[in-house]
């Protein structure tokens, strides 16, 4: 089969570390051909998505003492050709959120790929659907109280009631512009004039969970289904758990709690097209969904000994010839 990866620039990604990596190692070493592209270099032509296509060797990562090494040269890319999206058998939208216009517009594009022809993981629908933090406020029993708001007089309530809350912008990963919520803080007012750029912002202000000290999980769901697990501990001064901004990664199982929240997402993911998805669970709670882009499977593989990238791969196997049958 043919795979396609809409990625950033590969030289910016991490072996190691990024899970749109560990994704095309699978598919190659499952034999397939591996193709890569960028959200700006598609296009649609006579009304189907085309992209200009580079075909990618990889050399696969070694765990070595616990941990991934890459070779200096990890990749080598072929000659570019541009070609409909339809003659590849899936492709993988895996640009870094944050979701911006032109991220937007390249899921416009990803509309125009035949679902009977090309399956797009994920599906591009599904991607304009979920925004990774408002996405999770439906599951009303799985999520910490949180409000959505720009309005300082509604987010100064919510905190006065709760004492304490975090901050979330709602287009921000790894970390970026989480703020620790105090209703006694001297900076409230331009904390939050700063995060909503003057009212004219919604941000996602939610309950503070004291469980967030022994870590933020990261549970891998493949069509709905947990494969995956890691724990991300803040470690020092920090109150969040991010990899990105220091957050140990450790080992974990997936709680019978956790497994309940994935059964109450299961469906609602699977009729949005969302089969490679990364939650976030506090304490038991819900509070982030990830789409776009998500990561851990580096770090659960090395953790759990899995191989959660063949996992994908072979569940877009089955789910092809399935279709095709
Ligand atoms: N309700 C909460 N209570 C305590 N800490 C939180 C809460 N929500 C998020 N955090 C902390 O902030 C970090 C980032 O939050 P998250 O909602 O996952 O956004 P993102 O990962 O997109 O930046 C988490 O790793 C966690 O440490
Ligand atoms: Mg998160």
């Amino acid at each position: 089969m043919k795979f396609a990866f809409i990625i950033d620039p590969i030289e910016r990604l991490d072996p190691g570390h990024d899970s749109s990596v560990a994704l095309m190692e699978a598919a190659q070493a499952l034999g397939h051909e591996v193709w890569i592209t960028q959200a700006n270099l598609l296009s649609v032509v006579d009304g189907k998505a085309w992209a200009v296509l580079e075909p990618v060797q990889l050399t696969p990562v070694q765990l070595v003492n616990g941990l991934w090494v890459a070779e200096p040269v990890w990749f080598a890319v072929g000659d570019r050709t541009l070609s409909r999206l339809e003659s590849m058998d899936a492709v993988f939208m895996r640009t870094d959120p944050p979701v911006t216009v032109p991220y937007l517009y390249a899921t416009y594009i990803l509309d125009y790929i035949d679902a009977a022809e090309t399956l797009v993981i994920n599906s591009p629908k599904g991607l304009r659907a979920a925004n990774e933090k408002m996405y999770a406020l439906q599951f009303t029993e799985a999520i910490p109280e949180t409000i959505v708001s720009a309005d300082k007089g509604v987010i100064r309530e919510f905190l006065e009631a709760k004492g304490t809350a975090v901050l979330k912008p709602l287009g921000g990963k790894a970390g970026e512009g989480i703020l620790f919520l105090d209703a006694s803080d001297r900076n409230f007012n331009s904390l939050i004039e700063l995060s909503t750029l003057q009212g004219r912002v919604p941000v996602m202000v939610q309950t503070y969970l004291p469980a967030a000290k022994d870590g933020d999980k990261r549970i891998i769901l493949l069509n709905g289904e947990p494969i995956g697990a890691l724990n991300r501990i803040p470690t020092g001064k920090e109150f969040r758990g991010n990899m990105a901004v220091g957050g140990r990664v450790a080992e974990t199982e997936i709680t019978e709690r956790e497994r309940e929240i994935c059964t109450q997402l299961a469906p609602t993911l699977q009729r949005d097209g969302l089969i490679f998805v990364g939650i976030d669970v506090i304490g038991g709670y819900l509070t982030e969904v990830n789409v776009t882009s998500p990561t851990g499977i580096r770090e659960a593989d090395r953790l759990n000994g899995t191989r959660l990238g063949h996992q994908v791969i072979e569940w877009v196997e089955k789910f092809k010839s399935a279709n095709l049958a």
